[in-house]
């Protein structure tokens, strides 16, 4: 791997695996079945508050998936992408989407400077999400919006199973909280409820294992484990054996938060 591709905003060393994680996967990401999902996208755009002038920021936005699907929507609005690896946000870039390499705990934009930021997929790589939290808050305007999306456990005992068995399989993820955890940590950081919506998507255990290398004679283990456990599991949680493929249902949670419009502002 060239060593550009390692470099991350901060330089510790769980950012560095965050970022050389993202090196390998910059290519393939956009073909992952949730990013590009019609559904899952027509939320945001039916939760987004835009006006031609908007200022967006797709925070940890990846190759800027979101961002172009934005950009179609608001041509004229500003929409800057910024990530913590360094061919993610070049993927963005070659989208024609403004991008910068930052990391979302210390954004390098200004105080109540911008009109919406958008957090998918994301909060589960950091070690601290209420830093995230904090910045989001910081560089948003009074009344602005704070798009949350993630998948999200069913509850607690799909949480129990879940953490099971990402330990094993994707151990860059540190948290999973729930809706009411996401809600609980929103509230915490001064931000207001607005709205919630709640999907299920269908995955593909064998698509899951391909884009995260998880090589082959791994992978007997991982689809008995998938199996073994699922008995344990909420029955919110959809498993079925499909041929060689196992699909399990996800449960996506979008939340439109707002910065309250009466804020004492700092401005840095
Ligand atoms: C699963 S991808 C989601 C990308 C994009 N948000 C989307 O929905 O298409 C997670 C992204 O978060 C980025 N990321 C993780 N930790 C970050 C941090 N501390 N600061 C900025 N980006 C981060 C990763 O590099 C990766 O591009």
């Amino acid at each position: 791997m060239n060593e550009q591709h390692t470099l991350s905003a901060t330089g510790d060393t769980d950012s560095d695996s965050i970022a050389a994680h993202f090196a390998h996967r910059a290519t393939t990401f956009d073909s992952t079945p949730w990013a590009y999902d019609a559904v899952i996208l027509s939320c945001f755009d039916s939760l987004i508050s835009v006006s031609p002038t908007s200022r967006i920021l797709d925070a940890g936005g990846g190759t800027g998936l979101l961002s172009a699907h934005f950009r179609e929507r608001c041509k004229a609005a500003i929409i800057l992408s910024l990530d913590l690896s360094f061919p993610m946000a070049q993927k963005a870039l070659s989208k024609g989407i403004s991008s910068c390499v930052a990391d979302v705990c210390y954004l390098p934009l200004r105080s109540c400077s911008l009109d919406v930021v958008v957090l998918r997929q994301v909060l589960q790589y950091l070690q601290t999400p209420s830093a995230a939290l904090q910045e989001c808050y910081r560089v948003l305007r009074p009344g602005g919006q704070l798009l949350l999306g993630q998948f999200v456990p069913y509850d607690h005992s799909d949480q129990r199973w879940l953490k099971r068995i990402l330990e094993t399989w994707q151990p860059l993820k540190k948290h999973l909280p729930t809706s009411e955890d996401l809600r609980e940590l929103l509230v915490d950081h001064r931000f207001r409820m607005q709205s919630t919506v709640q999907l299920d998507v269908f995955e593909s255990l064998a698509s899951w294992l391909d884009r995260h290398r998880v090589p082959a004679n791994r992978r007997p283990s991982a689809f008995a484990m998938a199996l073994s456990q699922r008995h344990h599991v909420t029955d919110r949680r959809r498993v079925l054996s499909r041929g060689d493929d196992i699909l399990f249902s996800n449960l996506f949670h979008i939340i439109d938060a707002r910065k309250p419009v009466e804020v004492e502002t700092t401005e840095r």
